[in-house]
């Protein structure tokens, strides 16, 4: 998707890329940076009664695989009795590392994305799933985006990270190193592991939103590989869409990703053209695979 695409373009695509599906949320109430209000009034018991659900199936997983950082923030933000009322949260993180959320009705166009991050605001979509897909859902609902996402924006190094990464995807745009820059928001924000003192944790938000990956990404002897991140490498690398990842990239810390992205990216995405991508379940010869520890 260019930087030209209208909005009408926008949601042909999406609804193309859907199948057909109706779109869940109402862009017609959007503005220009297609944030819309949330009207928490408007959400029903059932779908605050699913929230919980969702919540408690993921606190029963979490403990002993998230990192501490996503599980003490958790705590911190009060968010078990249903679907948060985001200015509250939202004020709350503003302190603390100076990140806003933003409410916007889906998914939205890949400018407005990273625009939203270099501004230092996280946009949540405002509706959630319905029950038939309390295990799987294909578009990001606001469990995905609030639970799995929010916390670790209170992490002052990851939050400065999600800044630079929006910098980033603007710049990428120009130099066409979008598809490349994608894998690495997938690899670590969305699908990311870190190595710890006491085992390798879960901060990527895929994951800590999915009931089934949780166990999966940290359980020895799948055929998924959990090897340390190298960015160029990260950047070449394919990912899985519609099932469990096949690599798993682990960070030692989250001022590796901070620093990783500092440099310019001018010359790698130069040099990855000539380069083959990988499949998501290379190893190269110098690579080494990690075990995971519970
Ligand atoms: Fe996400």
């Amino acid at each position: 998707m260019d930087t030209s695409v209208s909005n009408e373009d926008f949601l042909a695509t999406v609804a193309e890329k859907s199948n057909g599906a109706a779109l869940r949320g109402d862009y017609a109430h959007m503005d220009a940076h297609y944030v819309v209000q949330q009207d928490w009034a408007a959400y029903t018991e059932a779908e605050h009664d699913l929230w919980r659900k969702l919540y408690q199936r993921q606190m029963a997983l979490l403990p002993g695989r998230a990192c501490d950082e996503f599980i003490e923030a958790l705590a911190k933000m009060d968010i078990s009795a249903g679907i948060p009322v985001f200015e509250k949260t939202s004020k709350e993180l503003f302190a603390a590392t100076g990140w806003t959320i933003v409410a916007v009705p889906g998914l939205i166009p890949e400018l407005t994305f990273f625009d939203h991050l270099a501004n230092r605001r996280f946009p949540v979509t405002v509706w959630l799933r319905k029950p038939e897909e309390f295990n799987y859902i294909v578009e990001p609902d606001v469990f995905h985006d609030f639970f799995g996402h929010v916390p670790l924006l209170f992490n002052p190094v990851f939050a400065d990270y999600m800044q630079r990464y929006g910098q980033g995807g603007l710049k990428a745009m120009r130099l066409g190193g979008l598809d490349e820059l994608a894998r690495l928001y997938w690899y670590t924000v969305e699908f990311g592991l870190i190595n710890t003192p006491a085992g390798i944790r879960i901060y990527g938000a895929g994951i800590l939103s999915s009931g089934g990956e949780v166990e999966y990404c940290l359980t020895p002897g799948t055929k998924s590989r959990h090897i340390r991140l190298d960015i160029e490498r990260c950047l070449r690398t394919l990912y899985k869409i519609d099932s469990y990842q096949e690599t798993y990239f682990v960070i030692d810390s989250y001022q590796q990703l901070f620093d990783g992205t500092a440099p310019d990216f001018t010359p790698i995405y130069q040099k990855l053209k000539s380069m083959d991508v990988l499949p998501a379940n290379t190893l190269l010869a110098d690579e080494i695979e990690l075990l995971p520890a519970l």
